[in-house]
């Protein structure tokens, strides 16, 4: 947990025996962070970062074995990138980034990499002796650009060729990946094709086999729930050599550690009430925590550390007006993961998107199973059997679908992933509204009662939560 930084002022005393008084202020005087330093709603967080000791433990395991890959599954926002993050900034750890792109293949993500990495190389030059490696290509320089620019006075009679136009193939990538001392990091590794990603286990193995020459050299592939399971499926043989580590959603403690640290660093004092419900409405996304302490400060006009020697005393009436504009800044977003998990792929009778979850928020319970569902659905469609509607309810827990739902393995049910998102969807669905005139004040009226209820519902489960701990 980060500590709060306090500057160490030596004090001088004038002739009476007294502390100066610009010193006596110094010493009061704390870092000043900015407002946006200390809530990242859309960034790693750095200053606020809480270590997950399970979770770490495992990551730094992994990357203390020498030939192991990784592969982060979680998730969207349970937080794997900002693990990555500071592990690669305490570790002092260099990585190039590749990020898929929907229908990327492997093929684009290695072009990808190399360019990252400009890896060049000399192709003709006077008087200059081109050594040659193992693959016999001319490699005198590879790395960075600069170190070639940088050769004494050779640079205009050396002409550079990038390394693209060097055979291309994974094991090139890993020795020069291995030379620059970088790891490989795949950024949303779901969005490529299933039967791209099974090459993936091939590439892996590569790798593996170059740590021998380069130790700390490895993938580390970042993607949704079950990203995992499709790598080594394909090669039972790389299991114990890949490390499957799952980030799971914050806990309760873990995002209200965010908030704490938060305001130590802020100087300020959020009331435990306040507290309390910004937890309980994230659901364990860090997003949202970051996103609503953000807006509570703005609210309270904090904009960085607040320079007093006594904190700053957030007002309790002030959340229904961070809560206001939090809605007011995702109303889009909402709409297009509305709009994205509702899209007709195949038409299917009583199956559609929108019946499963009307069905779901027909039922009224908190989670419900597939059962559960079925006999909703029955209610209007008398001969449906539910044969296939497992499979159309988890689609609904991956990003194709935005993850709307998430799946409770011990009880073997389904629930919202957040209430702004279950309170949004009864919302246009309850009104069967074109999602156009969703904006008309009346509906939005409507959503904000709904979220009320729904946010009350959440706070109570939280409540309800925190007594079996206790
Ligand atoms: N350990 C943590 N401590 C404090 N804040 C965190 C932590 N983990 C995540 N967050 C915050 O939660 C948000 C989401 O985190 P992050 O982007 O790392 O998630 P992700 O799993 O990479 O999501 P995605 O799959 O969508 O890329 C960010 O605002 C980040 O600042
Ligand atoms: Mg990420």
């Amino acid at each position: 947990m980060q500590k709060r930084r306090i500057y160490k002022v030596r004090t001088s005393r004038n002739v009476n025996g007294k502390e100066n008084n610009k010193d006596s202020l110094m010493k009061m005087a704390k870092r000043i962070y900015t407002l946006n330093e200390v809530f990242t709603p859309s960034r790693p967080a750095l200053l606020t970062y809480i270590e997950r000791q399970h979770v770490n433990k495992r990551f730094d395991r992994a990357l203390n074995t020498p030939g192991k890959q990784v592969i982060l599954y979680g998730y969207s926002g349970a937080g794997k990138t900002t693990m990555l993050t500071n592990k690669f900034r305490s570790d002092n750890i260099k990585s190039i980034t590749t990020r898929c792109v929907n229908g990327m293949t492997l093929n684009d993500l290695v072009i990808d990499a190399f360019n990252q990495l400009e890896v060049y190389y000399k192709d003709t030059s006077e008087g200059t002796e081109n050594k040659k490696n193992e693959n016999g290509l001319s490699v005198s320089y590879f790395g960075l650009k600069a170190s070639l620019n940088n050769e004494n006075g050779t640079s205009n009679i050396t002409t550079t060729r990038r390394a693209v136009e060097l055979p291309i193939t994974p094991q090139n990538l890993a020795k020069y990946m291995g030379t620059s001392g970088n790891c490989w990091v795949i950024e949303d590794f779901h969005k490529i094709e299933t039967n791209e990603k099974t090459l993936m286990a091939q590439i892996m193995k590569v790798f593996m086999d170059s740590s021998v020459e380069f130790p700390s050299l490895r993938i580390i592939a970042i993607g949704a729930v079950n990203t995992a399971r499709e790598v080594v499926q394909y090669d039972p043989e790389m299991r114990n050599r890949i490390s499957e580590i799952e980030v799971p959603l914050m806990s309760n403690d873990d995002l209200k550690s965010i908030i704490k640290v938060g305001q130590g660093h802020l100087n300020i004092n959020i009331p435990n009430s306040i507290v309390d419900k910004i937890v309980a409405y994230s659901s364990g996304l860090g997003a949202v925590t970051h996103q609503l302490a953000y807006l509570i400060c703005e609210v309270n006009k904090i904009s960085k550390t607040y320079n007093s020697p006594k904190a700053f005393e957030i007002d309790k009436l002030t959340f229904d007006e961070a809560l206001d504009e939090y809605l007011a800044e995702n109303s889009d977003s909402l709409k297009s993961v509305f709009e994205y998990s509702t899209r007709i792929i195949h038409k299917r009778k009583s199956e559609n998107p929108t019946e499963i979850i009307k069905a779901i928020l027909t039922t009224n319970k908190e989670s419900v199973t597939i059962g559960e569902i079925i006999e909703t659905i029955q209610l209007s469609d008398k001969k449906y059997k539910g044969n296939n509607l497992k499979k159309y309810v988890d689609e609904l827990t991956l990003p194709t679908r935005a993850e709307i739902l998430r799946y409770n393995e011990d009880s073997m049910s389904y629930y919202f992933s957040n209430p702004f998102i279950k309170a949004y969807f009864q919302c246009m669905l309850r009104n069967d509204v074109k999602k156009e005139i969703f904006s008309t004040k009346v509906l939005l009226k409507d959503f904000r009662e709904t979220l009320n209820k729904e946010l009350e519902v959440a706070r109570r489960i939280f409540i309800k939560d925190f007594e079996v701990y206790d």
